[in-house]
């Protein structure tokens, strides 16, 4: 890390999500950035709820990382956001358990990392392309169509993005195609949804060392790229992207909706 720029990640707490309540879909481990998301909810008075992928290993990690969290008995049920009879299962479960939430945090990504390989695109099969589409884009509209009857009052959704769908990243491929879907898509579900008082926005976060982040070639290179070009000359942390997305999903944004948040450290503003 340079010495002109500290990361600098204050654990600071409010009440300004206090009262509201909501999904968090994402958390892997300790390293995800819904992990991160859910911490700064939780330091700002929300009420978070998850998801893990089914199975037993999964359900372990993601909860040893919400109690990591300080939270104690959590709402938590297997959804594979591929699969609509689990999506129709949560949200039945969520309506009958707690019956309205606030908020959505789509904080999920898949691509068969096989083809996530500089100079691999081209030859994308069409399954692998279809099912990176369908993770993670196609579900926020799957979720946003779920959650918008549990939010009489209104809400807010959120879903994470990179710059790779704007600009060809060595190595990030079909999820570049995938995140520029998920952007698009943002913006469709906020023409619809901004009716029902439903706000929807993404933000576009700067690398950070996740699981998934792991299975794109090349990772380090771009950690080490953005460090050395941005205006900050440093990466993101979790928590950069968790205080942002306070702001995002409570009233404080009250009039933000269909935009693409960046939370890079400036990398995007870049021409070189
Ligand atoms: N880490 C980065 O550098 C970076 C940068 C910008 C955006 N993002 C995005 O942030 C989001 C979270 O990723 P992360 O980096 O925290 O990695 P992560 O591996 O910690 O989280 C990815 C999550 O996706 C979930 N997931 C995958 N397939 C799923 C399915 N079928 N159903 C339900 N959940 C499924 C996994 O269980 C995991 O919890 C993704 O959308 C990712 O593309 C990551």
């Amino acid at each position: 890390m340079s010495d002109t720029a500290t990361a600098a990640s204050p654990v600071t707490t409010s009440s300004i999500m206090a009262g509201k309540r909501g999904l968090i879909v994402g958390i892997a481990n300790d390293h995800s950035y819904a992990y991160y998301i859910a911490e700064s909810l939780k330091n700002h008075g929300a009420e978070c709820l998850f998801t893990h992928l089914p199975g037993e290993k999964m359900e372990r990690r993601c909860r040893k990382a919400i109690e990591q969290l300080g939270i104690n008995d959590p709402w938590l049920a297997p959804m594979d956001a591929g699969s609509d009879a689990d999506l129709d299962q949560v949200f039945a479960k969520l309506k009958a358990d707690v019956g309205t939430i606030d908020f959505v945090v789509h904080s999920i990504a898949f691509a068969d990392k096989d083809w996530l390989k500089e100079g691999a695109f081209t030859a994308t099969p069409r399954q692998v392309f279809t099912q990176a589409m369908d993770i993670s884009a196609y579900t926020l509209a799957a979720m946003a169509n779920r959650a918008a009857p549990l939010m009489p009052n209104g809400g807010s959704i959120l879903a994470l993005s990179y710059y790779g769908a704007e600009k060809a990243v060595p190595g990030y491929n079909v999820m570049g195609v995938a995140k520029a879907a998920l952007e698009a898509t943002t913006r469709y579900l906020a023409m619809e949804l901004g009716q029902k008082g439903i706000r929807v926005n993404t933000i576009s976060g700067g690398p950070l060392r996740t699981m998934s982040a792991l299975a794109v070639g090349g990772f380090s290179e771009i950690l080490g790229w953005v460090e050395k070009k941005s205006p900050l000359r440093r990466n993101i942390t979790g928590n950069d992207v968790g205080d942002t997305s306070v702001w995002l999903l409570s009233d404080m944004s009250r009039g933000v909706t269909g935009q693409n948040v960046y939370v890079d450290a400036g990398y995007s503003i870049m021409g070189l």
